[in-house]
C-alpha cells in the first residue's frame, strides 16, 4: 500500500534510463574529457575503469539495495537503519539541495546557448549579438536578470517532470530522452572525429602519457579520477537510494548496479570523443582562442568558438544548437534526480502519516526554494564581476598543525565545496562502513536474493569492497576534496 502511494518504476528499462540519466550529466561532458587528456590519457582511463570496478559498482549496489530494502528516500532510509544515523541522511539531502541550486543555473546556460545557436541559424547576430565567444560569455554571466530567467526555465522544466511522478514523469521522460541522447552524441562524435586535424584531440585524449603522471604525481591523478567517478555516478548523496526505493523486488540488483556505471562511463568516453577531437581540430587549423581546458570555460567558451568560428556558417550553428540541446537533456535528467531526493523526504513523511503524498505541491515548493537558493550563484557572475579578491576569504585557519587560507571565488564554488567536497564523500564512506561492519554485507546478500529465484553471484567481492576498498577510497576522495578546496597541500 505504501509503495503504491509513493510510486514505482513501470519497468526495469525505465528505471535504468532514469538512473543512467541521473549519472550522465554536465560532469561527464565538461569534466571527464579534459581530466582524461591532462592526466595521462589512456593510463587515466585504465585507472578510472579500475575505480569504477572496485568502488563504483559496490557503492551503486549498496545504495540501490538500501533504497529497495527500506523503501524510503535517503533520510528515511538512514533513520530506519538507526535513529542515530539520521544525520547521515541529512548530509545527502542537503547536498542535493546545494548541488541542484547551482546545477540549475548552469543548466540554464545550456538553454541560453541552445536558443542562441538556433537563432543564429536564421539570422546572424540574433543569437549572440555578433560577439566573440569569450566576450559573449563574459557579458552573459554578469547579466543577472537573464541568467535568472534561464535558471527559472531550467528549474521549471525540472519541476514539471518531477511533478509527473516516478513512472509518469521521471521514467517517461528518461525513457525517451536517454536513447535520444546516445544517438545524438554519436552523431556529434562522427562530426567531430571527421574534422580536419581531429587527430590532435585524439592524441591528447588517448596517448598514454607516463610523463604527465610523473609530473602531476600518481596520488593527484588518482584523486582526480576518484572524485570524478563519484560525482559522475551520482553517488554519495542518496540519489540511487531514492531511485532504488521505487524498484520492484523482481528486478536484478546486481545486474543493474553494473549496467548504470558501464553506461555512464561509456557516455563519458563518447563525450570525450565528441569534444576533444573538435577542439584539437581547430587548434590544428589555427583558430585563435581554442585550447584544451575543462569546466564552464570549455563548455561555454571553447566549444562556442568551435561551432561559431571553427565550423562556422549554417552547419556550425546547426551543430551548436544540436550539441547544446544534447547537453541540456543530459543536465535535466540529472537535475530531476536531485529534486526527487529533496521531494521524496516530504512524500515519505506524509505517506507514513497515512496522508496522500501530495507530490505536485511538495515538488513545486521544494523547486521554488531551491530556485531561490540559486539566486546567489546566479547573480555573482561566477566571481568575474567582483573587483579584486575572493568572495569569501578567511586568511588563516588553523587545521591541526597547518595554516590554511579559506577562499572561494564565487557562491558556486562554495555550494560545491559543501556538497561535493565534504558531505558526499563523508556520506559514501559512512554508508560503506555501516554496510560492511555494522549491518554486515549479509544485508546486501539478502536484499539481492529477495528477487525470486536469484542467487547472488559476487558476494565475496562485494564483501571486500564494502569492508575495505570503498571506505578507503572514499576517505581518499574526502582528503582529496578538502585538499582541493582548502589547498591543504596534502597531495
Ligand atoms: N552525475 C551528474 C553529472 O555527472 C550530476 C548528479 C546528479 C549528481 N545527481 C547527483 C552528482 C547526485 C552527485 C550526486 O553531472
Amino acid at each position: 500500500m505504501e509503495q503504491e502511494k509513493r510510486g514505482q518504476w513501470a519497468s526495469n528499462f525505465g528505471f535504468l534510463m532514469a538512473a543512467i540519466g541521473s549519472a550522465i550529466g554536465l560532469g561527464n561532458i565538461w569534466g571527464f574529457p579534459y581530466k582524461m587528456g591532462a592526466n595521462g590519457g589512456f593510463i587515466f582511463l585504465i585507472i578510472y575503469l579500475a575505480l569504477v570496478s572496485f568502488v563504483g559498482f559496490a557503492t551503486m549496489l549498496g545504495e540501490l539495495a538500501l533504497g529497495r530494502k527500506y523503501g524510503m528516500g535517503v533520510i528515511g532510509t538512514y533513520r530506519k537503519i538507526s535513529e542515530k544515523y539520521t544525520w547521515i541522511g541529512w548530509l545527502g539531502w542537503l547536498s542535493g539541495f546545494f548541488i541542484l541550486a547551482f546545477y540549475s543555473v548552469l543548466g540554464g546556460f545550456t538553454v541560453r546557448y541552445f536558443f542562441g545557436f538556433l537563432l543564429e541559424m536564421f539570422s546572424s547576430g540574433a543569437g549572440f549579438g555578433g560577439m566573440d565567444s569569450g566576450a559573449f560569455f563574459g557579458s552573459y554571466i554578469i547579466n543577472a536578470p537573464v541568467v535568472l530567467l534561464y535558471h527559472a526555465i531550467f528549474m521549471g522544466a525540472t519541476i514539471i517532470i518531477v511533478m509527473g511522478g516516478i513512472s509518469g514523469g521521471i521514467e517517461k521522460f528518461s525513457a525517451i530522452a536517454m536513447p535520444t541522447l546516445f544517438v545524438m552524441v554519436i552523431i556529434v562524435v562522427i562530426r567531430s572525429v571527421t574534422l580536419e586535424g581531429s587527430f590532435v584531440g585524439l592524441e591528447f585524449m588517448f596517448k598514454p602519457d607516463i610523463e604527465a603522471i610523473k609530473e602531476i604525481g600518481l596520488m593527484r591523478v588518482l584523486k582526480t579520477a576518484a572524485g570524478q567517478m563519484f560525482f559522475s555516478l551520482s553517488l554519495g548523496m542518496g540519489c540511487m537510494i531514492t531511485y532504488g526505493s521505487y524498484l520492484s523486488k523482481n528486478e536484478n540488483l546486481e545486474k543493474n548496479a553494473m549496467i548504470i556505471p558501464i553506461a555512464d562511463t561509456t557516455f563519458a568516453c563518447l563525450s570525450a570523443l565528441a569534444v576533444l577531437p573538435a577542439v584539437g581540430a581547430f587548434i590544428y587549423q589555427g583558430v585563435e582562442g581554442v585550447s584544451f581546458g575543462a569546466g564552464p570555460g570549455l563548455l561555454f567558451v571553447t566549444l562556442h568558438r568551435v561551432f561559431s568560428v571553427g565550423m562556422g556558417g549554417f552547419m556550425g550553428n546547426f551543430f551548436g544548437a544540436f550539441f547544446y540541446f544534447l547537453v541540456f537533456i543530459a543536465a535535466v535528467t540529472s537535475s530531476i534526480s536531485l529534486l526527487e531526493v529533496c521531494t521524496a523526504y516530504f512524500i515519505d513523511k506524509r505517506v507514513a502519516k497515512g496522508l496522500s503524498p501530495d507530490r505536485k505541491k511538495i515538488t513545486l515548493i521544494m523547486g521554488i526554494i531551491i530556485f531561490l537558493l540559486g539566486f546567489l550563484p546566479a547573480m555573482d557572475g561566477l566571481g568575474s564581476g567582483r573587483a579584486g579578491g575572493a568572495m569569501i576569504d578567511i586568511p588563516a585557519v588553523i587545521f591541526g598543525m597547518k595554516e590554511v587560507r579559506v577562499a572561494f571565488d564565487c557562491w558556486l564554488d562554495f555550494y560545491d565545496m559543501i556538497s561535493e567536497g565534504v558531505f558526499m564523500p563523508l556520506g559514501a564512506m559512512l554508508m560503506s562502513l555501516i554496510i560492511g561492519w555494522k549491518l554486515k554485507t549479509t544485508l546486501i546478500k539478502e536484499e539481492v536474493e529477495s528477487t525470486p529465484g536469484y542467487q547472488i553471484r559476487a558476494y565475496n567481492f562485494w564483501d571486500i569492497c564494502f569492508k575495505f576498498i570503498v571506505p578507503l577510497a572514499m576517505f581518499f576522495v574526502l582528503l582529496g576534496q578538502l585538499d582541493d578546496f582548502f589547498g591543504l597541500g596534502i597531495f
